[in-house]
């Protein structure tokens, strides 16, 4: 093993231990970045993905016949626990052995926090720039696939939009669409609480922020439907799926159209009760941003704080009901609710997992893991790490806990979270002021892709006061 490379080892149970012999100097993206290798062409990469199939086996730290767990498998989909769990037992390193490039997962709390907080050794940007074979379409240039300085500069931008003097505005909304979705609910023998209240809220919230017309919701869903499905899923997938990757070609396509023009429709109709026009007037260090900036940073938004909140909200119903002493507890006591909407995001975090590619040869707790290789960082793992978290697996809104990794940490920690937590708020309260009683009438219809916790329908019924 060479000298040029970092450990990361937990000897004791609560210490993290990183020994650092080299670095890297910092860079702005994959291109030309030390460690990595020369992208290849589209067409020649899309062939070896046709052609390939991804074996998920082997585990540098497991005992060699039993195999890695796949994400987009059918029993990791409909329950990732006892894979999680077994990450965080074998040393917190799996290795995932395909045809294509391997990926490692990562497992324990500090060894993500620390991933997310090294930017420089571990990049946002994909491995190769191989932006073909992640399937983006044309949603590539956002800035949670740049590292820093070049990803400051859009993230600075954004940040304008989401200050909280610029959330609280939009409060009265999320009020008013909460009432109308639970006097619907309450009124209904039976609702899907994703359908008929989760997603009523974030999207005509969403829309609202992006001063979009509030009819065009169902285009909205099914945008963010087919993209849901695509999110991170290459680093899984057995063959290339061509259906997954026609709709992302349509939808970004579609998706960076109608920007376009919502743009030219906000420049003759001048406004700041919206995120997009108070971006468009925004300078930074004496400069504008452009169009191209501006549109790519709205579909970002729309993707990233969509189906996010959406299950936050979801997740946070269902808790109530999975956990019914905790939610007679809660409804004595107001004023647990950020401990059980954070609790929500501990234990059922929207991104289970998130990937960073490997600039410098690293080693974690024995394992090496080459340049130019990728780490999948399970959050909904490290969020469960007993090293970290007391009772990792209870729903707990008494213990107060250390801080989740659900928006990720460092440069790219979410930068929605402040409004996710408003939403999931307004949710709460709506439910505390309204709802005495909450039955879950089927099992919940789980997206399948094992990436993110997301629920896509669930049948509940609520008893009012
Ligand atoms: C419960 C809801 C949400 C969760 C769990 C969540 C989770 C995350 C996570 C884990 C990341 C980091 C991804 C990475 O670095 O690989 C992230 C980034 C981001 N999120 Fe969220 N998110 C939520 C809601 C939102 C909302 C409502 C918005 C905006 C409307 C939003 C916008 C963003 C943006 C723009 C980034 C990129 C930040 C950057 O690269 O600097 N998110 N989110």
């Amino acid at each position: 093993m060479s000298d040029n490379i970092r450990k990361y080892s937990h000897k004791n149970p609560n210490l993290f231990e990183l020994r650092l012999t080299s670095c890297l100097d910092g860079y702005s993206n994959t291109k030309g970045k030390p460690g990595l290798p020369e992208p290849s062409s589209p067409s020649s990469r899309r062939d070896r993905r046709a052609l390939s199939t991804i074996m998920t086996h082997d585990v540098n730290t497991l005992p060699k016949h039993e195999p890695a767990f796949n994400a987009f498998s059918e029993a990791f989909i409909s329950d990732p626990l006892p894979f999680m769990h077994k990450g965080l037992r074998h040393q917190g390193v799996l290795k995932h052995e395909t045809t294509l490039d391997p990926i490692y997962s990562l497992f324990r709390y500090e060894d993500v926090k620390h991933v997310l907080l090294d930017w420089e050794t571990f990049s946002s940007a994909p491995i190769n720039t191989d932006l073909d074979a992640l399937n983006l379409g044309r949603a590539t240039e956002n800035f949670i696939l740049m590292d820093p300085p070049r990803h400051n500069r859009l993230r600075a931008l954004a940040q304008q939009g989401f200050f909280p003097k610029v959330i609280e505005r939009f409060l009265p909304r999320a009020q008013r669409i909460a009432n109308e979705r639970f006097d619907y609910a309450l009124e209904a023998d039976r609702f899907d609480l994703v359908n008929d209240v989760s997603a009523q809220l974030t999207i005509g919230m969403i829309t609202g922020i992006l001063g979009l017309p509030s009819e065009d919701w169902p285009v909205i869903r099914d945008w963010t439907n087919v993209m849901q499905r695509n999110t991170m899923a290459s680093f899984w997938l057995t063959e290339w799926d061509h259906e997954r990757s026609e709709g992302v070609e349509r939808v970004t396509g579609e998706m960076a159209d109608y920007f376009h023009d919502h743009l030219q429709f906000l420049k003759k109709h001048p406004t700041d009760d919206n995120i997009l026009s108070i971006l468009m007037t925004t300078e930074l260090d004496g400069e504008r941003f452009t169009d191209e900036e501006i549109e790519s940073t709205a579909m970002l938004l729309l993707l990233a704080g969509n189906e996010t909140t959406t299950n936050l909200i979801t997740n946070f119903v269902r808790c109530m009901a999975r956990y019914p002493t905790q939610f007679d507890l809660l409804k004595r006591d107001h004023s647990l609710r950020n401990a059980a909407i954070e609790e929500t995001l501990r234990l059922e975090p929207s991104l289970r997992m998130t990937v960073r590619s490997v600039c410098q040869d690293v080693e974690f707790h024995g394992v090496s893991i080459p340049a130019g290789n990728s780490v999948a960082l399970w959050l909904m793992a490290a969020n469960r790490d007993p090293d970290v978290f007391d009772n990792p697996d209870q729903f707990d809104l008494t213990n107060k806990r250390p801080r989740h990794l659900s928006f990720a940490a460092g440069p790219h920690f979410c930068l929605g979270a402040p409004l996710a937590r408003m939403e999931a708020d307004v949710a709460a309260h709506t439910l505390l002021q309204r709802v005495q009683h909450i039955e879950l009438l089927s099992p919940p219809q789980m997206s399948d892709n094992g990436n993110l916790n997301n629920i896509l329908s669930l049948e509940a019924r609520f008893e009012g006061y």
